[in-house]
């Protein structure tokens, strides 16, 4: 139980990665609170969620590229759990896909702000409440490995994770002095609700993606969430500023 007593904040906790990401913390006995944007699919997982662990588990509707909406929804969670002691931003989208050239400026702009904007928006807040009640956190931003390797066709979402990568590091750089790390974790192809509809209309390409990953398997987001609870918790006390691929080994193939 590493996150005993400890308050979780994640963000896109409704579904996909987010919600292993919560599992993964109640599992080691965290409190959490859970923002999303989509109420409804919220309200659902965290029924669900109640059904399997006993640690207080809130959650609250948050349009999370603003600041004040993120600021509101922290001050709800401070009233519910008095005190956070680590943030998981998960929450990404991005808008348009296909070659370079035809990407419009709208959707140039919207999936920086969806998959870059934001976690700057959170990690601001999050690093200032930590530093101002001098809390020693620890903060996991998902990427994705994209952002190493590049996405052909969804050029401006891993140039944005790659943002996400740099912003980390230099934040990890300015905020070691206050006790709180801040580190990334990046994951490959992971069995979320999207990529699986996907490759349901697409088998081969699945299979084909199957054969470029070492263990020759999506990921499940519960492992993604195994990562992020190490990361959270004080067994990982001195990883600090690291990008950590969790990809069945497809970065190295
Ligand atoms: N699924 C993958 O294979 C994969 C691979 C690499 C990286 N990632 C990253 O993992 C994270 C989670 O991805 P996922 O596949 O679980 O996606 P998902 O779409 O299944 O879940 C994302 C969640 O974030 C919420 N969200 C999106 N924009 C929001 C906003 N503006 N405000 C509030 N909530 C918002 C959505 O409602 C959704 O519940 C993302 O950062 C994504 O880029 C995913």
């Amino acid at each position: 139980m590493e996150l005993l007593d400890k308050n979780i904040l994640i963000t896109g906790a409704a579904q996909g990665i987010g919600r292993g990401i919560a599992e993964a913390c109640l599992a080691q006995g965290a409190n959490v609170f859970l923002l999303d944007i989509n109420e409804d699919v919220l309200k659902a997982t965290v029924r669900e969620l109640k059904h399997i662990y006993s640690t207080k588990i809130f959650a609250q509707q948050c349009e999370l590229t603003n600041t004040d909406s993120f600021k509101e929804s922290l001050t709800k969670g401070l009233n519910e759990l008095q005190v956070f002691h680590g943030f998981c931003n998960s929450a990404a989208s991005s808008q348009g896909i296909g070659p370079l050239e035809t990407f419009s400026d709208e959707d140039f702009d919207a999936t920086l702000n969806l998959s870059f904007k934001i976690v700057w928006t959170c990690l601001k807040e999050e690093i200032a409440y930590l530093r101002s009640n001098r809390i020693p956190g620890s903060i996991v931003n998902i990427s994705s490995n994209s952002a190493i390797r590049g996405y052909a066709f969804n050029s401006i979402y891993a140039a944005a994770k790659a943002a996400v990568n740099n912003l980390s590091q230099s934040v990890a750089k300015e905020v070691a002095k206050d006790s709180v790390r801040v580190n990334v974790v990046s994951p490959g192809t992971i069995n979320t609700p999207g990529v699986k509809a996907y490759f349901d209309k697409e088998p081969s390409a699945r299979e084909k993606l199957e054969r470029t990953i070492l263990l020759k398997r999506l990921g499940e987001p519960i492992e993604i969430g195994e990562t992020v609870s190490f990361l959270l918790s004080e067994r990982s006390s001195y990883i600090n500023g690291q990008i950590i691929s969790v990809d069945g080994g497809s970065s190295i193939y």
